[in-house]
Formats: structure tokens, sequence, C-alpha cells
């Protein structure tokens, strides 16, 4: 789903067709963003702002429907104390007039009425009969009304679909998330929050518990304290520093219970869970002034090792030992990365091949290197940028997030150490290209805060 003022809401409806195909449109919610007039508003007062909602593919896609409110409970009542409890009139006619379905009712007063011209009732003369006598109709308290059917709130469907129009007495407006903002954020208040109930309406349709919800625009993180007060999974992108100063001061707030507003008293938020923080880092290529790529001048030795280690699938761990320095990273017991912006000669590698020895086997990313690579069966050798651009996809219309080494979380150590068990070489897994164990042990790089998890 995605959120726009009017004008924009336009584009983004023909690029959402773009992308997901005008046969999943779904809808365009309104939200009832304003509840008065703005004053100085030239042409229209803009009131509202649209919600785009698109299916990934319509024909599997499901929607959950809305509990009913107190509001609309409230107009079921009980005026002749029937013991099945409160009900609402309901239309007895129907506006199609149905030769078989006109005929008189008496009335308990005794007065005969008929269906107005052009409509019929909506019951057989028997359908009818078999209601006024099962007590169904309702002839208003003294007997002599129109009837009406009674519709028991025990047996209508507790649940409704939303609806394409959203009132801000249901999700919120403006104000209501400006008040939110101070709340948490106190003087520095983030310019455009949205109300922490308009999100809940948007998860608690879309998502269930334990769902991934993505927010590209994470701006002061509603979506997020939302998502994570509701048991959703979340991830929230964001490139302004408000990255920290709002979403993660936020839902620090929200994980230690201390963040009272919102929708936290209506679903009995207390407290709980925990996120990771991720800096995404600059790009490790550039050109060079004559079109070469070289290693970006903003990466230091750790940076690049580390950056390394990332893209070939190992764990960053440089070893303190003196001896170790080829030990920059590991992917099993065995199995080492060694990252180097020197060109290696053929002497420089078998002295390495030497200190790896037999039962090791080491990955080397180095500028350039001389002599053969099969002269070394425990050293697989590649050159750096070459094997980074090999990593990456270069001028392609269709970017498709590839997922295959991103960080999970902490396995119990048993578990690690049971995985790590099951590896046949270390050696025979890189050459063979198996997916590796995501790396989960984040360095500075990459990982510059990891709330620990607090129960969840
Ligand atoms: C309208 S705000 C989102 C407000 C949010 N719904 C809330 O309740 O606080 C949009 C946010 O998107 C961020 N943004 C814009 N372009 C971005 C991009 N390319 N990557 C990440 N964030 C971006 C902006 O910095 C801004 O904070």
């Amino acid at each position: 789903m995605g959120k726009k003022g009017h004008r924009a809401s336009l584009t983004l409806k023909v690029l959402c067709d773009e992308i997901f195909g005008r046969a999943n449109f779904v809808a365009n919610v309104i939200w009832q963003k304003k509840y008065g007039a703005k004053s100085d508003s030239k042409y229209l007062s803009e009131s509202h702002d649209h919600i785009i909602v698109f299916a990934k593919s319509k024909d599997k896609f499901t929607i959950n429907r809305l509990a009913k409110t107190e509001k609309q409970t409230s107009r079921y009542t009980n005026r002749d104390q029937d013991p099945r409890g409160a009900w609402k009139a309901g239309d007895v006619l129907r506006n199609e007039a149905r030769d078989y379905a006109i005929f008189p009712v008496t009335l308990p007063s005794g007065r005969q009425v008929m269906p107005p011209p052009g409509t019929s009732w909506r019951y057989t003369k028997e359908k009818f009969a078999e209601l006024i006598k099962d007590n169904r109709i309702w002839f208003g308290v003294d007997g002599n009304a129109r009837p009406a059917i009674k519709r028991f709130i025990s047996e209508v469907t507790e649940t409704i679909p939303a609806t394409t129009i959203w009132t801000y007495d249901e999700v919120g407006h403006n104000d209501e998330s400006k008040k939110e903002s101070r709340a948490i954020f106190g003087d520095n208040i983030f310019a455009t929050p949205k109300p922490e109930r308009l999100l809940e309406r948007v998860f608690a349709l879309a998502t269930d518990p334990g769902d991934l919800v993505l927010d590209s625009f994470g701006g002061s993180g509603t979506s997020g304290a939302v998502a994570h007060k509701m048991g959703r999974r979340w991830i929230m992108i964001e490139l302004g520093n408000h990255a920290v100063t709002h979403c993660v001061l936020r839902l620090k707030k929200v994980i230690d219970g201390e963040d009272s507003g919102g929708i936290t008293e209506n679903i009995s938020w207390q407290g709980g869970g925990g996120f990771r923080f991720y800096r995404l880092a600059p790009s490790l290529l550039e050109k060079d002034r004559f079109g070469n790529w070289v290693i970006a001048k903003q990466y230091n030795p750790a940076m690049l090792t580390e950056a390394m280690c990332k893209l070939m699938g190992f764990t960053y761990a440089p070893s303190l030992e003196p001896d170790a320095y080829w030990q920059h990273g590991h992917s099993t017991e065995t199995d080492f990365i060694y990252v180097t912006t020197q060109s290696l000669t053929h002497d420089a590698l078998r002295k390495l091949s030497e200190e790896v020895g037999p039962k090791r086997t080491l990955l080397v990313c180095c500028k350039a290197f001389s002599g053969r690579e099969a002269s070394f069966l425990n050293l697989t050798i590649k050159k750096i940028p070459h094997a980074v651009l090999t990593k990456c996809e270069w001028g392609r219309d269709d970017y498709r997030l590839r997922v295959a080494n991103l960080p999970v979380a902490e396995e119990p150590s048993a578990e690690n150490a049971a995985d790590e068990a099951e590896e046949p070489s270390a050696g025979a897994a890189r050459k063979r290209g198996r997916p590796r164990k995501a790396d989960t042990t984040e360095g500075p790089l990459f990982a510059e805060l990891a709330l620990n998890p607090k129960g969840a």
C-alpha cells in the first residue's frame, strides 16, 4: 500500500500499474487526514490523502476483515425484550415490483399495508407469515408501524469488510499524529508523521501476526512502532539522520515499554522484542580517471576486509595472532579468507600455502598475483575488484533483491556447532559454490547497533 497526496497519487497509480500490472489494482482508499477547512487554501482545501492498494497477484490475494466497532454494534437494541438478544430493524422492501411478493400485510393494530408502488416485499406470503409467527417482524412499539425485519446481533457476522473511506474518527488525523510525535520526541517533532491508528488499520487488513512489514521511507518510525506493537516483524529504511534521532529512539521506547501513546493502550502493549540497526556502507568500487574500476578511496584496509568477507560469505573475524595475519575471517573452523591490496608473487603465495597447511583452506583476495593458482591446492585466489564485480549486477533493467547473504538472527550456539559439524570440507564447499550460512557477527562497517532481544 502506498500513501500519497492528490497529484502524487495519480503518478503513483501509474507507476504501480507498471510494476504490479493494472489487473492487480485493489482499491484507492481515501484517508480523511484533516477535520477542518484550511482558510488560506487558494482552490479547495485538501482534507484527504490516498492509499493506493495493489496486490502482487490479485488471484491469490486475501484481505482481513475488520471487527465491528462499538458504534456499529450500538445500533443494536432490544426494544421488545426478545430473548434472542439485541437486534436492529432492517428493510423488508425490494426496489422492484415482483407480482408474487405484492400482498397486504395485517399489522397487530389491524391496519393493512401494501408495499409502495414500484416495490414488493422481500419475502413470499408464506415466508412473511413464518417470520411474523417467529416474532422476527417489528411493527413498532404500538404495533401500527410499517413492518421491519429484526436482525439479531448474535446472527450477523462479527466482522465487516473495510470500506474505501477512512474517516479521522476511525484512524486518526494529522493533528493526532503531531501530538503523538510531540509525546515521543518533545520539541524535535517530525514534520510529516502519520497517526498510529492509520498504520494499525493498514496492518490489520494486510498482515497477520509474525508477517514482515517493509517501509522504505521510515520517517519518524511510525510503521515500525505500530508493526512491533502488533506482533509483526518489520524493516524500515531511512536515508535521513532521523533514522537515528527518531526511528531508533522511538523503537527503543516501544521495546522498553516507555511509549504510552498511539495504539499502546488500545492493544495493551507493555514492551518487549528487539531490533538491529544497519548503516549502508559507501560504494566499494569507483572508476578512476581512465574509467577502470578501483577500490573507493573511502575504504581503509579494515573496511575493505570486512566488505570482502561480507561479499564472499565469510564471517569477519580478524585474528589477533601475528602468525595468523592471513586469517581475516572464516566460513568454517578450517576455511579462512585473506584480503590484501598487494600484488602477490609466486613466492608469497607459496609461503602462504605452507602456513595454511594441508588441513585448512584459504580464499585469497588480492590486487593481482603471479604464478599458477593450481599449484596451491589449499588456496583459491581471486582478484579485487574483479571478485567484487562478479558479485554485482550492472546495467540491468531488473534489479531484484538477491538475498543469499542477508544476515539472520543468531542461532543457539549448540545448533551452530551442529551446522558446522555437517560441513563436509570447507574447500569443497567453496569450490562447489554451495550457499554459505549467513554471516551473523556484524562488525562496525555494517552493524552499528544491535539491541538485545528482550523475550522475543
Ligand atoms: C513522509 S516521510 C514518512 C513519514 C512516516 N510515515 C512517519 O510516520 O513518520 C518520508 C521519509 O522518506 C525518507 N526518504 C525519502 N527518500 C528516501 C530514500 N530513497 N531512501 C530512504 N528514505 C527516503 C525521507 O527522509 C522521509 O523521512
